[in-house]
């Protein structure tokens, strides 16, 4: 699959072994850049062959998607011969892509860049639309640029070592595209859901093919989210705020899942939905949302702090994107307090209810 950028465009390529790697090690001038995790699990299979000079770890924390730790990796590229003919090729999930875009962007401005996504949501999602974000301070994915990688190596043999929490967080924007593209799309993946969950190879990677797909038409018609990429934020408001609320504990996957409950629960209320289409996307949620509930403090007044902080609230106004007659997408921006507290109250009693 191609994707078509003003800076490049670029290549995403899904393989089925590992067998891409080999060419890689043979780059000249080349960092690897890899989640120190990921390294932990694939040591002997795969990044044990990459000479020493040539790696840099990085731990998949929140709290190491930093300005500095994007520098760090600026300042080991500069043993690197080739300055602008330097590569960065960088293994890991959302937080690896974001802190090595952001390197690889701003270093001798815009070095090459090869990722190599190993989480379900990196692959499904984040890897294309070439948005990079650092956590400022307490400010979550405060600072950015867009800066696709060249290449893009999908390899779904990575999928088997995730945590369960990491693959249904992935599964969260997986249900997301799906739901989005109407009641064709609802209907397909309730039939596949428990291939996807039992992370059957033929099933993982249709869906992956599926939700890039739909992805990749939005962020080519819109690069700079200016416009019709909102759209691509449906459950977003919501899923943020549950992510700050809980400090991160729910994954961002997992918190957008729960805010399409909350998104639908709020169209179901204003008349919108259709209740059949509304339950069964709640069935189809509720199996991939395990979380501590209990931990977070749901006054309600939070709850609307939290949504205010959100990145795409312009001004006092409450703006989210809804699912609106025959399920299609709106952008509103009316959303009131009181439509808040009941569809959230309605989504903890759902998830609690076994
Ligand atoms: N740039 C974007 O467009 C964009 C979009 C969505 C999310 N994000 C960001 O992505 C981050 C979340 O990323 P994520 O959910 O992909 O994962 P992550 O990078 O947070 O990693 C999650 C966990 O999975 C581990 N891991 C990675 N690959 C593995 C594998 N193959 N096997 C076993 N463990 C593995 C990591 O070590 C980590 O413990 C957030 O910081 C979010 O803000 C960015
Ligand atoms: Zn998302």
């Amino acid at each position: 699959m191609i994707i078509k950028s003003s800076t490049k465009d670029y290549r995403v390529q899904i393989e089925d072994s590992f067998s891409f790697f080999e060419p890689l090690l043979q780059t000249d001038n080349t960092l690897f850049v890899v989640d120190k995790k990921l390294y932990g699990l694939y040591e002997k299979e795969l990044f044990g062959k990459i000479p020493e000079d040539k790696l840099y770890l990085i731990e998949a924390l929140e709290e190491n998607k930093t300005i500095e730790t994007a520098l760090g990796v600026c300042e080991k590229m500069t043993e690197i011969p080739g300055k602008r003919n330097a590569r960065l090729v960088s293994f890991g999930g959302g937080i690896i892509q974001d802190i090595t875009g952001f390197a690889a962007n701003i270093l001798y401005r815009g070095i090459h860049w090869t990722f190599v996504p190993t989480t379900l949501l990196a692959a499904c999602d984040s890897c294309i639309g070439g948005k990079t974000s650092l956590n400022y301070k307490s400010f979550k994915n405060l600072l950015g640029t867009f800066y696709p990688p060249e290449k893009i190596y999908i390899c779904p043999k990575f999928f088997f070592t995730l945590s369960q929490k990491d693959f249904e967080s992935g599964l969260g924007e997986v249900v997301k595209f799906n739901i989005m593209s109407g009641e064709a799309g609802l209907e397909r993946i309730e039939s596949q859901m428990a291939g996807l969950l039992e992370r059957r190879p033929e099933v993982v990677e249709e869906f992956l093919r599926t939700s890039l797909a739909f992805k990749k038409d939005f962020i080519e018609e819109d690069e700079f989210d200016r416009g019709v990429r909102i759209h691509l934020n449906f459950a977003h408001t919501f899923g943020h705020a549950f992510e700050t609320m809980s400090k991160y504990e729910i994954p961002h996957g997992t918190a957008v899942a729960m805010g399409m409950i909350v998104a639908d629960r709020v169209s179901l209320h204003r008349g919108c939905m259709d209740e059949t289409i509304c339950t069964r996307a709640e069935q189809l949620l509720k199996k991939i949302i395990h979380v501590n509930l209990d931990g977070i403090d749901w006054n309600m007044d939070e709850v609307v702090k939290a949504i205010r902080k959100d990145k795409k609230q312009i001004d006092d106004a409450l703006t989210c994107v809804l699912l609106e007659e025959d399920m299609k997408l709106k952008v509103v921006h009316d959303l009131k307090r009181e439509e808040i507290e009941t569809a959230v109250r309605e989504m903890l009693q759902l998830l609690r209810t076994k």
